[in-house]
Formats: C-alpha cells, sequence, structure tokens
C-alpha cells in the first residue's frame, strides 16, 4: 500500500481491503517488518507468535481477532482458542476466513461497521488480538475500539494491539496528506522521518495519544513494544510502529486509582477523538521483549 494521500477512514479501508488489495499470499506478503529486522520472515512470524501470541492465550480460551483479513494469524489463533471470534469491516476478508477454517468448531465471523464490536459478548473474551490492520484505522474509530474492548474483555482479559506511532505533535497535520503527493511526503517526513522509504498508509496516531485512548476507556497499559527478542532481533519498528498491550483490571477501580494526568492536545484534526481535553498516562514505556 504505497498511496499516503488517502485518509485513513472506515470508506476507504473498505475499498482498499475489500477490492484493491490482491492478497496474493493471504497477508503473508507483508514482509516489511522482517526485512527492516534483516531477519527471514517465517523467524519473525514465529517470533510475533512467541511473543505477542503465546503469553495471552490459555488454551481453550476465548479470543477475538479483529481484523483478520485472510487469516495470517489466525491459524495460530485457532490452535489455542476454544471460542474462536473473528470480526472485520470486510465481507470478502470475512468470506475468505470462513472458507479456510470452515469446520473448525465454535468459531464464529462478523462482518462489522468499521468500529464496533458484536453485542452479546460482554465480560467472555480473554484476549483480542488485532495486528497489522488498526494501524491504518483512524483514531476516533480506535477509541470507539478500545470501548468496546473493554465491554467484551472478562476482568483479568488481555488485548495484544498493533497500532501507529507517529510523533505525536505532528498528529493534526496529518489533512495535509489531502492536499497531494509532496504535501503527502513532507507529513511523512515530520511524523516518521527520513529513514523510511513510505508511511504504510499509517493513521495520525501516537503511542501517547494510544495510551490515552486506552485510559480514557478503562484499560491499563502493561506496555508497549517496538522490539523483542535477543537484543531486540525482533519487532515492529518499520514506520516506528507499537504493539500495545493492554489488560482489563479484575477491580475497575485499580484503573481510576491511578489517574492519568491531563493534558491538553494539540487541536486535532477531524477524526481525533472528540474531547480536546485528554489525559496521558505518564512516560511511555519502551519494552524489550
Ligand atoms: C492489512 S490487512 C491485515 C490483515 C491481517 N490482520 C494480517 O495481518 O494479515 C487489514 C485488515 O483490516 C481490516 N480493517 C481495516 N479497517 C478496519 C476497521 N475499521 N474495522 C475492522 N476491520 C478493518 C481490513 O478489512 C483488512 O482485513
Amino acid at each position: 500500500m504505497k498511496s499516503c494521500t488517502r485518509a485513513n477512514s472506515i470508506s476507504e479501508n473498505l475499498s482498499v481491503w475489500n477490492q484493491e488489495h490482491a492478497w496474493l499470499e493471504h497477508g503473508d506478503e507483508w514482509k516489511g517488518q522482517a526485512d527492516f529486522c534483516g531477519v527471514p520472515y517465517d523467524e519473525w512470524k514465529a517470533s510475533v507468535i512467541e511473543r505477542l501470541i503465546t503469553p495471552y492465550a490459555r488454551s481453550g480460551s476465548t479470543i477475538l481477532e479483529l481484523a483478520p483479513g485472510h487469516g495470517r494469524w489466525t491459524e495460530a489463533l485457532a490452535s489455542l482458542a476454544g471460542r474462536l471470534i473473528l470480526v472485520d469491516l470486510s465481507p470478502a476478508c470475512i468470506e475468505e476466513c470462513q472458507r479456510r477454517f470452515n469446520g473448525r468448531k465454535r468459531l464464529e465471523t462478523f462482518v462489522n461497521d468499521g468500529k464496533s464490536l458484536p453485542p452479546g459478548l460482554d465480560c467472555q473474551v480473554d484476549l483480542v488480538w488485532s495486528f497489522d490492520s488498526l494501524v491504518h484505522v483512524a483514531p476516533g474509530e480506535i477509541q470507539s475500539y478500545l470501548h468496546e474492548i473493554h465491554r467484551v474483555l472478562r476482568p483479568g482479559g488481555f488485548a495484544v494491539i498493533h497500532h501507529a506511532n507517529r510523533r505525536h505533535w505532528t498528529l493534526p497535520l496529518a489533512p495535509i496528506r489531502s492536499l497531494g503527493p509532496s504535501w503527502a511526503f513532507l507529513y511523512r517526513y515530520l511524523s516518521i522521518g527520513f529513514e523510511e522509504s513510505a508511511d504504510g498508509w499509517r493513521s495520525a496516531v501516537s503511542v501517547k495519544l494510544f495510551r490515552t485512548m486506552a485510559h480514557r476507556a478503562g484499560l491499563s497499559v502493561m506496555e508497549h513494544l517496538s522490539r523483542w527478542g535477543n537484543n531486540g532481533r525482533y519487532g515492529v519498528p518499520r514506520h516506528n510502529d507499537r504493539v500495545t498491550i493492554l489488560v482489563k483490571a479484575r477491580d475497575d477501580r485499580a484503573v481510576s486509582q491511578d489517574p492519568p494526568k491531563e493534558q491538553r492536545l494539540p487541536t486535532s484534526e477531524a477524526d481525533v477523538p472528540t474531547s480536546s481535553q485528554m489525559s496521558y498516562g505518564g512516560q511511555d514505556k519502551e519494552v524489550l521483549g
């Protein structure tokens, strides 16, 4: 996905993933993070499963995958889950998952509206997993999903979410992308840096904004990961991405006992969550796993 002049709206995501993208390797065509780390793709993929899925997915548990595409990670989730729930904006992606995982017991699939999770799941899910998908989704929809994740997670449940991480101060400048390629280039340079040859259609989200939105939804941030493995051999360093691990407190008072500091966000682009008064949860904790 080279274009970076398009907004990260629900309709653009639907068009890109439901119609335009060819899905030549059913998601395994996205080898960029492995290349950036300088490791073979299969090794990198195994590290994602080992570091980001296995520790949070008890055998037989209920797992919800948000935006599975053609099921690149679903294979691993399916081997661990008792009940597996797949939710995607794209009808074509859900059809492909139904075909690929046909016959699997306790599989539920949903085409959604791009911002909410199915009703009737309150406090039933042990793990919400989303990788390489919300990186393209606007902050307003991410805020909505974080509230929904809080609703469906059982107390003590986890969410492992891969998201964009542009420089925080540049977020309000995101609309300049739509003015044309030179403006999109400038925005990439300011928000991600020159070391990147493309901006990967990342949305206007920083780790700080993600943390703020998670707190607003009542979720606690356990860690933000950029790299993991020996000497940070693996990770999601391309486009400066992060994977954030969230937990729904067993006792919701545990979250409110540690109130995030109130700060004012810079004037925001239209799709940044509505309130101008937002809270940040202290320093970003960067972790080498
Ligand atoms: C780049 S693909 C990644 C698919 C898969 N997670 C993987 O890693 O191979 C992005 C996926 O996110 C889905 N998606 C995009 N925006 C969405 C939204 N707002 N809500 C739900 N799914 C969305 C797309 O339909 C597509 O399946």
